[in-house]
């Protein structure tokens, strides 16, 4: 049976959370296989409302084993925290699995985000502060701890005061910090390895298993293609790889088990921290979709800069993940609407461009060339059918598929589980 990967299409928050908890009942294992907590998966099941950080979505999905792969950066205190917090709520966390290549998150890559954040001043990326950055660099740099290294408390040691000494001269000599404990930061990573190893396990051979085994397997990003490191707009990107590229690394599976790539769009576009972003709004439509789509960040709480529909962005996702399904989110936030502009290409300097430009130089300067579409009045969150919306939100919906260039097979009309018009299966 397959593997399939849901990938963000855009700059995040596309509704990456609601995607997973909506097939959570027809798949078998969820997987994250990057990022850490600076991700923000927001599930809404009835009347509850949960926002995941670093587990996987399917861990609110009974049957689901959910599995924090390699390529993730695990802070192990916000693990522990997110796990108490969804056990208090009744959910069912014991099956939980954990990569012991996974990388840590420690209080040095933290304070290492803030300080340098704060140096870079207008030059910011915009971080979500969570030591996200740091962690990946010293994974690069071969001086990260991972968590198998918790249960030889030599190594941990080892590994604390050696990498502390670096960044102890960092913190203080150019950020003027002050430095941090090596035995505070080795006593409390000592304490959460007995709280860790029941959970820890070789997730690859897990996972290639049950495939095996005709299970399947659903690999959920987080972030999305704009913010890749090698495929987003560098430097305003996170440091991991959400494509549909990075799953196979992240989660230690081949190529050719992924036989699904669904990319989930917004039907118009957002984005938390700095960079270029062409389509965005900065007069009273950016915060009439901000107000209508709720677009307040998960994790940050950041308003999210809004903007119209990017064309040229859909058409690059479906090129850089090789996606075959799209999920197009929060048609009903557009409800309203006389016209709709689409942005279906950039004018840089006089010169239009149908792709994103070559270089982060031009897309900085890049204006959108806009279609305009017809929009409708009705309300359609109460819609459970692509035949029961009006024409031109169906219009909508198939004009951005071709532009996209792969098959829409679910819409969003609203944040509940039961507000998706599934037009062909997603898994
Ligand atoms: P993620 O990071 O990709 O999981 O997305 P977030 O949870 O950060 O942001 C998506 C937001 O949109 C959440 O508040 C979801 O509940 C909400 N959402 C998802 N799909 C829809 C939809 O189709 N319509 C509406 N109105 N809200 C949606
Ligand atoms: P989900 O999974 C939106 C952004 C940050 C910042 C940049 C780098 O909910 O879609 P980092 O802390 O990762 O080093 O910050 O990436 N960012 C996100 N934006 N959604 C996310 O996750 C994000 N995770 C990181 O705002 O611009
Ligand atoms: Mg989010």
């Amino acid at each position: 049976m397959p593997a399939i990967t849901l990938v963000g299409a855009q700059w995040g928050d596309e509704g990456k959370g609601k995607a997973t908890d909506l097939v959570g009942n027809r798949v078998d294992y969820v997987v994250r296989y990057q990022g850490g907590n600076n991700a923000g998966h927001t599930v809404v099941i009835g009347d509850e409302k949960y926002a995941l950080h670093l587990l996987p979505s399917g861990i609110l999905s009974p049957d689901v084993v959910p599995v924090i792969a390699n390529g993730v950066v695990i802070d192990p205190g916000v693990l522990f925290e997110e796990l108490r917090g969804l056990r208090e709520r009744g959910v069912d966390t014991e099956n939980l699995l954990i990569s012991a290549n996974a990388h840590l998150i420690m209080p040095y890559h933290r304070a290492l985000d803030k300080v340098s954040e704060r140096f870079l001043g207008k030059g910011r990326i915009g971080t979500t502060g969570r030591g996200i950055g740091p962690t990946y660099a010293d994974k690069i740099s071969r001086v990260g701890v991972r968590v198998q290294d918790m249960f030889d408390p030599k190594i941990l040691r080892k590994k604390i005061e050696l990498t502390l000494n670096d960044k102890n001269q960092i913190l203080t000599k150019v950020f003027n910090r002050r430095g941090l404990d090596a035995e505070q930061i080795i006593d409390e990573y000592l304490g959460y390895a007995d709280m860790l190893r029941p959970y820890v396990a070789d997730t690859s051979l897990v996972l290639n298993q049950a495939l095996d085994e005709g299970k399947t397997v659903f690999l959920e990003g987080s972030q999305g293609t704009l913010l890749d490191i090698d495929h987003g707009t560098y430097p305003f990107v996170t440091s991991s790889s959400p494509t549909a590229g990075g799953a196979c690394a992240g989660a230690g599976l081949g190529p050719t088990r992924i036989s699904k790539v669904v990319g989930i769009l917004k039907s118009y576009t957002t984005r938390v921290g700095s960079g270029p972003f062409p389509t965005e709004l900065l007069d009273e439509s950016g915060e009439w979709l901000r107000q209508h789509g709720g677009e307040y960040g998960v994790t940050t709480g950041r308003n999210r800069r809004c903007g119209w529909f990017d064309a040229a962005i859909a058409r690059y996702a479906t090129r850089i993940n090789g996606i075959t399904d799209i999920f197009l989110t929060k048609l009903d936030v557009l409800s309203g609407l006389d016209r709709i502009p689409v942005c279906v290409g950039y004018n840089v300097e006089g010169v239009r461009h149908d792709e994103i430009p070559l270089t982060q130089t031009e897309f900085h300067h890049a204006t959108p060339i806009y279609e305009y579409l017809d929009g409708w009045d009705s309300d359609i969150s109460h819609v459970r059918s692509f035949e029961e919306l009006p024409k031109n939100a169906q219009a909508y919906v198939r004009t951005l598929e071709e532009m996209a260039g792969a098959p829409i097979s679910a819409v969003g009309v609203g944040p509940g589980r039961d507000q998706t018009l599934e037009l062909r299966s997603l898994v």
